[in-house]
């Protein structure tokens, strides 16, 4: 782990954000998936990562995506690269032991190297093929509470519903889903959504859908604002408050292998992956509440295996 201390020394602003030591508890596992390519997946894992990180959440991201954007994006060198996801999925390494800090405080990640593109062919034969990352969650799922444990585990997905993506949705408690404010938005979410409920039937009976996340989002061109307006009236789902706007500096950011909230705290883009943080815990919390001995489904909604939990809270 990073040392905290560094907030201050590299990161002054940042760190007066930190306000909390986060809760003792199994971590939340959320996997950010859309089989549509340049959606958001990697920027949203970076990005809300490095937010959760900032208001004093332990978040380790798994990259799931040969491409690797997310551990690039995170100025994780390839060569450092010593254990990966494919030798976590492949059984050759532990998840802990893949796990890189980074040089944000309280972020870690466990990357991904091109290895993992052949991994469906090469366990497609195994019994337990969609469960090797759940398998591999179990020991972080059950560690004794401590403050330095996970708080939140996000996986960022390839462009595929793929056995990598089951492999996600299987491990998942809930899927983020990031959709980018063009014409084509929703094209494809019907699959997604099936996927899903196929994985939920087979394999993980409580996975949910946490939200929808609107993303490169232009205020000044009327088919982005439609584009919201189209997805908060027909989508099922649930669709976040927050619209992450496109924004240059968000694009720049990961060349300089920095999370834009790094690169620039101030911009609008850093400014948005901070409300949707925020807006993520709070959905948590109400999560908790539901999940609660005691609690008054009737009164109170559906229990939180519904899909439907979402559908009508704003
Ligand atoms: N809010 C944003 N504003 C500007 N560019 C963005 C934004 N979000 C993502 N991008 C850019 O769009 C491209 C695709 O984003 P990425 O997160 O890699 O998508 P995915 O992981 O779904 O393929 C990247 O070049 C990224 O820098
Ligand atoms: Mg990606």
């Amino acid at each position: 782990m990073s040392d905290p201390s560094q907030w201050t020394a590299e990161q002054p602003a940042l760190a007066s954000l930190s306000s909390r030591i986060p809760n003792p508890a199994p971590p939340r596992v959320l996997a950010i998936a859309n089989q549509k390519g340049g959606v958001g997946k990697t920027t949203t894992a970076i990005n809300l990562g490095t937010a959760l990180a900032a208001i004093g959440e332990q978040v380790l991201i798994i990259d799931l995506d040969p491409q690797g954007n997310a551990s690039t994006g995170l100025g994780i060198d390839r060569r450092s690269r010593h254990h990966s996801t494919y030798d976590v999925l492949t059984g050759e390494a532990s998840l802990r032991e893949a796990v890189i800090a980074t040089a944000v405080p309280r972020l870690s990640i466990a990357p991904s190297t091109l290895d993992l593109s052949g991994l469906e062919l090469e366990v497609s034969q195994q019994r337990d093929r969609a469960l090797r990352l759940r398998n591999a969650l179990a020991p972080l799922r059950s560690a004794p509470p401590s403050p330095n444990e996970f708080s939140y585990v996000l996986i960022d997905c390839p462009p595929s519903l793929n056995l990598l993506t089951v492999n996600a949705m299987t491990a998942a408690d809930a899927i983020l889903v990031p959709l980018q404010c063009e014409f084509f938005a929703l094209e494809g979410l019907t699959q997604l959504l099936a996927t899903v409920e196929n994985v939920r039937s087979a394999l993980n009976p409580d996975l949910i859908i946490h939200g929808i996340v609107l993303t490169m989002h232009d205020a000044r061109n009327n088919l982005s604002n439609q584009v919201v307006e189209d997805v908060r009236t027909n989508s099922k789902e649930k669709v976040y408050d927050t619209i992450i706007p496109r924004n240059v500096r968000v694009s720049e950011a990961p060349s300089y292998g920095k999370p834009v909230l790094v690169y620039d705290l101030k911009c609008v883009g850093s400014e948005a992956y901070l409300r949707l943080a925020t807006e993520i815990i709070q959905r948590e919390k109400e999560l908790i509440a539901r999940m609660a001995p005691g609690h008054d489904a009737a009164a109170g909604g559906a229990p939180p295996s519904d899909p439907t939990l979402w559908k009508s809270q704003s």
